[in-house]
């Protein structure tokens, strides 16, 4: 199911509204969509108990887009967020909601909970939400790498949770969502690594502000803004200026001297593919793009792939689109995806420095709020229905 541009349900009655959230064309349309009058189908007796924890956030407000463009059923939905934001309200599907704080009583009679506000909030509430019995989709790392969470992608490895189902169960469980680098980049190279098995992934990133966060959107919009006025540029989320400018991503350096973020993209393949031998290295940058990050990735493989065959591959590929028209140098960017829930992948292009059509060049581009985040959290709760 593709995400429909269609007016919009989602409204934050409150006084969040930053600008910059809102940019990226259809999403700003979207936003300021008149409620439906009539309540959709959505709200079913049959469907679970939903909590959305993070709300207000970046990924939180996406989750609310992603459950109404794919009319996930829900019995009952409850919103939640911090102290800061108790209180607030949000309509959505027709109705008025109230935010609430998150609380380890939120989960009283819960079915499913889509988290997304941050790691130590996961790690704090997801195991007292599993512990009473609720379905725990989680957006942060916390759990990514506990050999007893998933982590799934459900194009490319949807058989690591099919023992977690909501029909009989009879206790809760975590599942994590990957990083969203590591969602977009595996979109493109899974379907190839299906064919020809990739013994080696070199991938550069060019990622976006809503990467991180609400708070990072606005950064840049009133950097730029400043900037273009002659004034010294604000940095409150980035320690440098963003605006008319690029840097190594924010996360922490580790004594290996890559950053967390580019270590996510190693482990994280290794454990969705249940490959540990597969080779993977990564530079992660932060580029003043609002939305969408964009990835270069270059593929060795066991056995030879050639471009045509690759590119008839990626064009059957569930979830991805090929933007690959080498005449009008028109391929994918981060614009063109933004609000979309398919990965473009462009580009494609033998890896002259190998022999034998052991080598592929690609760049793909993925709305990592979306596919990144959102879309793939929503995903795995609709295979637990
Ligand atoms: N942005 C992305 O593209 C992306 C992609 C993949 C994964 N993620 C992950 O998703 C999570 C959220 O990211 P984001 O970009 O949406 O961040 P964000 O825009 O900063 O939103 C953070 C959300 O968490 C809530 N929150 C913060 N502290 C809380 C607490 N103590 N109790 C309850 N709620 C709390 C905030 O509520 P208040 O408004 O009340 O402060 C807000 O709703 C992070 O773990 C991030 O790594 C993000």
């Amino acid at each position: 199911m593709q995400a429909t541009a269609s007016a919009h349900c989602l409204h934050l009655l409150s006084s969040f509204t930053p600008a910059a959230f809102t940019a990226g064309g259809s999403a700003c349309r979207r936003r300021n969509a008149a409620a439906p009058a009539t309540v959709r189908m959505a709200l079913r007796e049959d469907g679970p108990a939903l909590a959305v924890v993070g709300v207000t956030g970046a990924v939180g407000q996406e989750f609310l887009r992603v459950l109404s463009d794919r009319d996930f059923p829900y019995r009952n939905l409850r919103l939640l967020a911090s102290r800061r934001s108790a209180g607030r309200r949000i309509e959505f599907e027709g109705r008025e909601y109230v935010v609430e704080e998150l609380r380890e009583e939120s989960f009283a009679g819960v079915d499913v909970a889509l988290f997304s506000a941050g790691g130590s909030v996961s790690r704090e509430m997801g195991p007292a939400a599993v512990e009473r019995g609720v379905v725990v989709v989680d957006n942060s790392s916390a759990f990514r790498m506990d050999p007893g969470v998933p982590l799934v992608i459900p194009e490319v490895n949807p058989d690591a949770m099919t023992h977690i189902r909501l029909a009989g169960r009879a206790k809760g469980a975590l599942i994590a969502n990957p990083n969203c680098s590591t969602i977009i980049c595996l979109m493109a190279a899974t379907p190839l690594h299906r064919h020809a098995k990739v013994v080696r992934m070199v991938v550069s990133t060019y990622q976006a502000a809503s990467g991180a966060g609400a708070a990072a959107m606005e950064e840049l919009e009133e950097q730029t803004r400043e900037v273009l006025d002659g004034k010294q540029p604000t940095c409150k989320i980035f320690k440098q200026q963003y605006a008319f400018n690029l840097f190594s991503h924010n996360a922490p350096v580790l004594s290996n001297g890559y950053n967390e973020e580019e270590m996510k993209l190693v482990k994280e393949t290794r454990k969705i593919w249940n490959d540990k031998d597969v080779k993977v290295t990564a530079t992660c940058i932060r580029v003043p793009v609002m939305r969408a990050h964009a990835e270069s990735v270059n593929l060795q493989f066991e056995k030879p792939l050639d471009e045509e065959t690759a590119r008839q591959i990626l064009k059957g590929a569930a979830g991805v689109v090929v933007i690959d028209d080498r005449a009008s140098n028109h391929f994918p960017t981060p614009l063109e995806v933004s609000n979309k829930d398919h990965v473009a992948i462009g580009r494609i292009r033998p890896d002259l420095s190998q022999e034998g059509n052991l080598g592929l060049d690609i760049f793909v581009c993925g709305d990592q709020i979306r596919k990144g985040a959102a879309l793939n959290a929503v995903q795995i709760a609709e295979m637990l229905l």
